[in-house]
């Protein structure tokens, strides 16, 4: 195998601040839009962020709009809704307002518009084709209104699709937004368990790109135009990873214990954007591909905080009740780096040896989960031993991710995971 030598680092243009939702209008008018497709999910549809958006582009007389039917953790047949609707509206540019799943639904609203084809034509195999778009698309700019994904920096969307039990994505840099508009203001609508689980979100993002197998041990592209986003660790999202890391350490108990703690919210969304960075030019690994089919058993599990028409495992929850078998079992591909992310988090590891990597990391995140109120494993979000086919089948087609795992992993190997991941503390 020809090992890659070459690795590169794409990003949006970020523009953070409070008050930066005042700026859509004026930008996306400066990209060329006079008719845009605002979307949006139902509850935010009638809060502060999407009615600054609607007056900015009011302002700007670029017509709008408002699409509102985002699902939160959105399938196959809620994104068809929206390239439905997308295409029927014959828009030049997309604004989204809202988490992970809006911006990820606008993103292929855009792309199926912009280049109609076939439903599974861009989705990632071995599910799906994973066909490149043949060319950009129509501008599109993100505004967060929870601090997590990072979606407004990456060219990533996620969507469940019920009949494979398992979560799935569309990996594509054309997918990028062309401007994340990063407003402190917008997050005052983030419940505290939302905050919680997209806190959690943003390290896991940090931390899987951080320890995740480096680029120049992977195989080289044969093809640079397709060499894939998610290459594997890199000096530059390195960087980008493990400053996020220290914001995660700094600020993200704070933000979730108290919701008026406006700096440390504000430093929370600019964690998700540092972290987006990183990750969207490295990768995630185990936590992501084994929390797919976490959240696809949600049953009868209803969190505070989130819509309560369907039962949900929140993303960032599913992400993070793996994270400690998983970080405790890969320290020893690397541990010097899971060393380096343990005192990142605050732990003292002056007299740590190697061996000592994963348990130090995984407590560390124990210790974090606890103190904004996780459940104690996945029994405490109603999944259960019985499950574990489901686990592991869902977890086998996610190889875009699971490659990226520093050590080697086998359908055992989950088992185990997800084993010592039921009950936690
Ligand atoms: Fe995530």
């Amino acid at each position: 195998m020809a090992r890659e030598t070459i690795f590169s680092t794409d990003a949006s243009a970020v523009v953070f601040g409070p008050g930066a939702t005042t700026e859509v209008g004026p930008r996306i008018k400066a990209l060329g839009c006079e008719r845009v497709m605002l979307v949006t999910d139902p509850r935010l549809a009638d809060l502060p962020p999407v009615a600054t958006a609607t007056s900015s582009l009011q302002d700007a007389r670029v017509d709008y709009e408002v699409f509102d039917r985002v699902r939160v953790e959105p399938t196959d047949a809620s994104w068809k809704e929206a390239i439905a609707a997308a295409t029927e509206g014959g828009y030049d540019g997309f604004v989204s307002v809202g988490g992970g799943s809006t911006m990820d639904t606008a993103k292929v609203a855009n792309l199926y518009s912009t280049y109609p084809a076939d439903f599974m034509a861009y989705v990632y195999p071995p599910l799906g084709e994973g066909r490149q778009a043949p060319g950009p698309l129509k501008p599109h700019i993100a505004i967060p209104t929870t601090a997590g994904t990072g979606s407004e920096t990456t060219g990533n969307a996620v969507f469940d699709l019920p009949s494979a039990h398992a979560k799935t994505a569309i990996a594509n840099r054309v997918l990028r937004p062309n401007v994340g508009l990063i407003d402190p203001d917008n997050t005052r609508t983030m419940p505290s368990l939302v905050a919680a689980c997209s806190g959690l979100d943003v390290l896991s993002h940090a931390l899987e790109s951080y320890t995740a197998v480096p680029f120049d041990q992977r195989e080289a592209a044969a093809d640079p135009l397709k060499r894939t986003v998610y290459q594997g660790a890199n000096p530059i999202s390195d960087i980008w990873a493990a400053r996020a890391i220290e914001f995660c350490a700094q600020y993200l108990v704070r933000a979730v214990q108290d919701p008026a703690d406006d700096e440390a919210r504000a430093n929370m969304l600019l964690a998700s954007t540092v972290a987006g960075i990183g990750f969207g030019n490295a990768g995630v690994h185990l936590p992501h591909a084994m929390s797919y089919p976490i959240s696809g058993l949600a049953r009868g599990f209803h969190p505070d905080g989130y819509p309560d028409d369907h039962a949900i495992v929140p993303h960032g929850m599913s992400v993070i009740l793996t994270a400690p078998a998983i970080f405790r079992w890969i320290a020893c591909a690397n541990p010097e780096r899971h060393l380096h992310a343990a005192a990142l988090l605050g732990v003292d590891t002056s007299q740590a040896k190697p061996e000592d990597a994963g348990d130090l990391l995984a407590g560390a995140l124990v210790e974090m989960m606890k103190a904004v109120g996780m459940p104690n494993g996945l029994n405490g979000v109603g999944i259960t031993e019985g499950d574990m086919p489901i686990l592991v089948e869902g977890t086998m087609p996610q190889t875009r991710i699971t490659s990226l795992s520093p050590r080697p992993v086998t359908p055992d190997d989950y088992r185990v995971l997800f084993m010592e991941s039921m009950t936690i503390w």
